[in-house]
């Protein structure tokens, strides 16, 4: 089946004010698509963070809406939370716990019986390439290692939606390809990602489409090549310089 024309995220002119008269994004609208893998990119302050906060229903948008696996956030955000999984930026786990623990105290909380807990550790053990390493405490793990168990947990559930905030940021460089390639295999698995970054370069291999947003706006949506061709520039930073240069 083609899943490419199905929308699995619907964003629609989402703003968010923290103070009256001040956006921290405004009219936010775009699409994601069951099986893509999508990224607000932008630099700190851009807005990628509320923006991301208000599809996962933890921050309250001051106007517009987005319409999750067919589920308003505005009208219906207990469907959304059920549908999608949430990774913050800077995210920790508890570092007491075994890597296999932790597995097995989050499946707890997602699962519904006890097979589907056993399904759960053993999907996330596999997705986070830890091995005999998940026997250990968090407590002694790299922080590439808690960024891969974190991402398995993300990804336990099959979430419709998986929403990750910068998931590589802080991370050595091949760390980060790691995480990269981990989101990859998910994705050509049929999960769908929305994922923010700051660093422009690092994202253009990683997601199908992205999105730049610039002071709350969102300037351009579109494959990097898409947008490389259409401002005549070599890499998604250079797009970037020119799309804020040219407003
Ligand atoms: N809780 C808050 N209260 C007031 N202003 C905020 C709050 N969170 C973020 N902001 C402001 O909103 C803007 C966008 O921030 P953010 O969404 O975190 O950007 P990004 O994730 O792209 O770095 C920034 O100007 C930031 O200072
Ligand atoms: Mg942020």
């Amino acid at each position: 089946m083609d899943n490419k024309n199905i929308n699995v995220l619907e964003v629609k002119g989402l703003s968010k004010q923290y103070k009256k008269g001040v956006y921290a994004s405004q009219g936010v609208t775009f699409n994601v698509r069951k099986g893509e893998i999508f990224a607000l990119i932008g630099p700190n302050g851009a807005g990628k963070t509320t923006t991301i906060r208000m599809i996962s229903t933890l921050l309250k948008a001051t106007e517009g809406d987005a319409i999750v696996d067919g589920h308003s956030i505005l009208t219906e955000p207990e469907k959304v939370r059920q549908c999608i999984t949430y990774l913050p930026d800077e995210a920790g786990a508890y570092k007491t716990m075994t890597g296999t623990r932790y597995l097995e105290f989050m499946a707890g909380i997602y699962a519904n019986d006890a097979n589907q807990i056993k399904e759960f550790v053993e999907r996330a053990s596999e997705i986070s390439e830890l091995g005999d390493r998940l026997k250990d405490k968090i407590g002694s793990y790299s922080r590439g290692m808690i960024r891969k168990l974190l991402l398995a947990r993300a990804m336990m559930p099959k979430p419709a939606l998986a929403i990750l905030d910068e998931p590589t940021s802080g991370l050595d460089i091949i760390n980060a390809l790691d995480i990269r390639r981990m989101i990859k295999k998910l994705s050509s698995q049929g999960m769908s990602f929305l994922l923010s970054s700051h660093n422009m370069l690092e994202i253009e291999y990683v997601s199908d489409r992205v999105g730049i947003i610039a002071k709350g706006h969102l300037l351009e949506v579109g494959t990097a090549e898409e947008l490389k061709d259409k401002y005549g520039t070599r890499n998604l930073e250079e797009v970037f310089e020119k799309v804020v240069l040219s407003r």
